[in-house]
């Protein structure tokens, strides 16, 4: 009788198809052609010390405004996600046109202070019942705007999302309603994919780097959001590859919608600088509160709430 063979025995693992000419073909086709008619200056300038450090209240469309071009190296952030959470101060349930629309006005001023090589990495969960891919759309508004898509990390939240009963045609063909246990992380460069930084300030190490580029990183939601008061939060491993993997120590850090904190607790406990903006006087407090206990928080934020104009 005839052994079956199962699928993957049947493929030649050793026979791994070549692409004859592989660089001479890379230059033939050109990278990242939609980025490459860029305007972007290479200038750098300081962060002032004013903003430095700093969590600061008010609606990011405005305080964005008020920094320097070129000054942040890199900017980690989850912006609202349009579902109908329960936030403190805001909506955040509107018409996708308008929310995309303040989104962008947002992010342009992001692009605008980054600096030179500087990157921005933007984690989103798409609102799939309503069959809007927010990465996708995202993701061309940066290749549109000439940022050089580094790539996408699938952060694996070990089935979170899949408890509730949600089968669309239960079944039948006609509309299965897919369901994913992930979100998404867009990582985006500014004029340049390498980084320019001292190699001395590179604070990663080997095994973790190891893992890290294999871009599905499996970690458990955040646990203490009734703790701290925030139904959406990121978990600060999260933060903390994002920020080790893409940043030096020294470099510094913006979350313009910062929530209670995260990217900025890891920014300090990883000896970045860093600044966090949120439009809800409620969390940026909590966000001070919990940076305020590590020994290395040096001054009082500012909390001052400027008049929003953006609306989410
Ligand atoms: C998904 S949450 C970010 C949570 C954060 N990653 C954390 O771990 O705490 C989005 C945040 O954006 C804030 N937000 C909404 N509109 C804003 C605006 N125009 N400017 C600044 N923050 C805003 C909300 O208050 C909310 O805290």
């Amino acid at each position: 009788m005839l052994k079956k063979k199962n699928s993957l025995e049947r493929i030649d693992n050793t026979k791994e198809r070549k692409v004859k000419n592989r660089k001479e073909k890379e230059v033939t086709r050109g990278k990242h052609y939609y980025a490459n008619s860029h305007n972007f200056s290479k200038k750098t300038n300081p962060l002032p010390a004013k903003w430095t450090d700093k969590i600061i209240c008010g609606d990011s469309q405005v305080i964005l405004k008020q920094l320097p071009d070129n000054c942040i190296d890199l900017i980690f952030t989850s912006p609202p996600y349009n579902f109908g959470l329960d936030y403190e101060d805001t909506e955040d349930a509107f018409v996708w046109d308008s929310y995309f629309k303040a989104l962008f006005g947002i992010f342009d001023e992001c692009i605008r202070i980054l600096k030179y090589g500087g990157r921005i990495v933007v984690n989103v969960q798409p609102l799939f019942s309503d069959y809007i891919p927010t990465h996708h759309l995202i993701s061309q508004y940066f290749m549109r705007k000439k940022l050089i898509w580094k790539g996408e990390i699938l952060w694996e939240k070990n089935h979170y999302n899949c408890k509730y009963t949600a089968w669309g045609s239960w079944k039948s063909p006609s509309s299965p309603y897919l369901k994913y246990t992930w979100e998404f992380l867009e990582v985006f460069c500014k004029g340049a994919l390498k980084k320019s930084g001292d190699s001395k300030n590179a604070d990663i190490d080997a095994d973790s780097f190891k893992e890290w580029v294999s871009a599905k990183w499996t970690i458990a939601p955040e646990r203490n959001m009734q703790k701290f008061k925030h139904p959406a939060m990121f978990p600060e491993e999260l933060a903390n590859r994002v920020l080790q993997l893409f940043s030096f120590k020294g470099d510094i850090v913006l979350d313009p919608f910062a929530g209670v904190g995260t990217t900025c607790l890891s920014a300090l406990k990883l000896q970045r600088p860093y600044v966090g903006i949120d439009i809800s006087p409620e969390y940026c407090q909590i966000a001070a509160d919990r940076l305020r206990i590590l020994p290395t928080f040096r001054e009082t934020p500012i909390l001052n709430k400027e008049t929003g104009l953006t609306q989410f």
